[in-house]
């Protein structure tokens, strides 16, 4: 089969089309012939090869998330999923090929796409988990740091259609500004969070050496949680000024959804899935063999929501 691999960690264009042999499905694993991958932020920060000390080798197929039909089930599942089209979460590589396995699937509406099954299907639960773990409540004004990626898109949709009083974002630029407007954003400040206004909870993509700087953002009682860390670790002393403003009751907190039970993401992954007014975004629809090009688009940061990859 077709897949595409990390040849050289570094650049994008280490990202090249091989000929490999296809999966065979373990115990508990369901063989998918794939219509819709997502290319996600992990996938490129494991191509730059900062990921290295993980154990990732040269020759690693990088993906995540697929949507696709079943075409063949491993021991201990029910030959009658053969046919179904399912949305699949593959671990920390071999999506980017013509047929993947995973072990954690769920079968996919009639009435979404295999292209929006992949720009819901990570971001949607990461951001209604992280929400949560934020303790948002309707009625509380919430900030997006980084608001133009998957997980932003996700996040600006859920906080304004859970009655967020105001939902402010941080981009760079003007169009994706717009964008966001129109997914409930009601507020778009820059990349810096230049403005006077005060927010109860953050929840935070970037972190980065600026992280500080947000505290500033927060209300009394307010809660930064910091989901993804695109702009880099915080430098070491970032936590000072939440005991130099100790009388506001800030709280600073990290989330991953590797912490949700698994039957949680299932819960709310297929509310989502069902769910007509929750948007995918799907950036652009690449053909397999571009992978490296889709990574390109993210390292030049032209990316608003998803590039999705179709074998
Ligand atoms: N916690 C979890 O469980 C979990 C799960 C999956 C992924 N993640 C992480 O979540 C993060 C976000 O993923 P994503 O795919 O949504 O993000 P992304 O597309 O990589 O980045 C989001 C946005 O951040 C802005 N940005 C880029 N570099 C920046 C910088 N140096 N400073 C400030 N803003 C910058 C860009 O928008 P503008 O140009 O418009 O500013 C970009 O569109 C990643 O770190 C990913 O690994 C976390």
């Amino acid at each position: 089969m077709k897949a595409v691999a990390i040849q050289e960690f570094g650049p994008a264009e280490g990202l090249r089309v091989i000929e490999t042999p296809e999966p065979t499905p373990d115990t508990g694993q369901v063989l998918i012939e794939t219509e819709a991958i997502g290319v996600g932020g992990v996938d490129a920060v494991i191509r730059r090869g900062t990921l290295g000390s993980y154990g990732f080798k040269p020759g690693h197929i990088p993906g995540s998330e697929v949507a696709g039909k079943v075409i063949a089930v491993g021991a201990g599942l029910d030959e009658s999923l053969k046919g179904r089209r399912v949305w699949a979460f593959t671990g920390t590589g071999g999506g980017y090929a013509e047929k993947a396995v995973a072990s954690d699937f769920l079968p996919i509406p009639e009435t979404l796409t295999s292209e929006d099954a992949v720009a819901i299907g990570t971001s949607g639960a990461v951001s209604h988990f992280a929400l949560a773990h934020a303790h948002f409540e309707a009625g509380e004004s919430v900030l997006v740091r980084g608001a133009a990626g998957s997980i932003g898109v996700s996040a600006v949709q859920l906080a304004a259609r859970n009655g967020a009083k105001n939902v402010a974002v941080t981009t760079s630029n003007h169009e994706r500004g717009e964008r966001l407007k129109k997914l409930g954003a009601t507020e778009v400040l820059d990349r810096a969070g230049t403005g006077e206004g005060k927010y109860d909870v953050i929840i935070d993509l970037i972190a980065g050496p600026n992280l500080p700087d947000f505290f500033d953002k927060l209300n009394p009682n307010g809660r930064l949680v910091v989901v993804g860390v695109v702009g880099g670790m915080p430098l070491s002393d970032f936590a000072a000024k939440l005991l130099q403003n100790f009388q506001k009751s800030w709280s600073f907190m990290t989330f991953s959804a590797d912490t949700v039970p698994r039957e949680d993401l299932r819960r709310v992954r297929l509310e989502q899935f069902g769910d007509g007014m929750f948007k995918g975004i799907v950036h652009e629809i690449l053909p397999l063999d571009q992978a490296a090009l889709a990574h390109q688009k993210m390292d030049d940061g032209e990316v608003f929501g998803r590039i999705v990859l179709k074998p």
